[in-house]
């Protein structure tokens, strides 16, 4: 099975999932976009030889070119991992329940544009919540939106910060996110 994975930024969960799969007969990493040229994401690609695509605006939003692309590669699965544009309805209809995404905080909460990174730890500390966690959901329409295929859960304490906060939910997003891609590709695999 082929795994394309769009991110924005550094790509810590890009390459644990690459990691996961390295020597792995169910899937591989086979394609990287991303839509910021500075972006980590493109060392890790060069690093892990996985062709890399930098994601033009305009296309992406017309979404046509991309769509073509992914069935051209025979993606399976599309996974956004810190990925921040909104995928637009033609991809999210061509790959209905193929693309999920991982969101740092319990949706339905701190959810939607604009809510990502430190943004969405220091609205849930700032609300005294007493934990936090990530949710993996398939990826609709809108942001965040989708089913949640997953919710991982940790606690807030006393004098944690959006920092604090942020290493506690990354070690939640890079010990799951990998499981939960394996599960998905692997159940495909069973019911066909
Ligand atoms: C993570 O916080 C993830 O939950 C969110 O964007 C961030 C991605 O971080 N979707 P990285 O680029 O994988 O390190």
């Amino acid at each position: 099975k082929n795994i394309a994975i769009f991110a924005s930024g550094a790509g810590s969960n890009a390459q644990k999932i690459i990691d996961h799969f390295s020597d792995s007969t169910i899937a591989r990493v086979t394609l990287i976009l991303c839509n910021k040229p500075d972006a980590g994401i493109f060392r890790i690609a060069e690093k892990e030889n996985i062709p890399a695509i930098l994601i033009e605006k305009d296309p992406f939003f017309r979404g046509d070119d991309y769509v073509q692309l992914l069935q051209r590669e025979q993606i399976d699965l599309v996974v956004l991992a810190g990925f921040l544009w909104k995928v637009p309805a033609n991809l999210v209809q061509a790959f209905a329940n193929r693309i999920i995404n991982i969101h740092p905080a319990l949706l339905p909460k701190y959810g939607g544009k604009g809510m990502y990174g430190h943004f969405v730890h220091e609205a849930v500390i700032n609300a005294g919540d007493a934990e936090s966690g990530i949710t993996i959901h398939y990826v609709n329409e809108k942001y965040d939106d989708g089913a949640t295929i997953l919710q991982e859960r940790c606690t807030i304490v006393p004098g944690d910060t959006p920092e604090t906060l942020a290493k506690k939910v990354q070690v939640l997003e890079h010990t799951w996110y990998p499981v939960i891609v394996e599960r998905l590709l692997t159940n495909e695999a069973v019911s066909h």
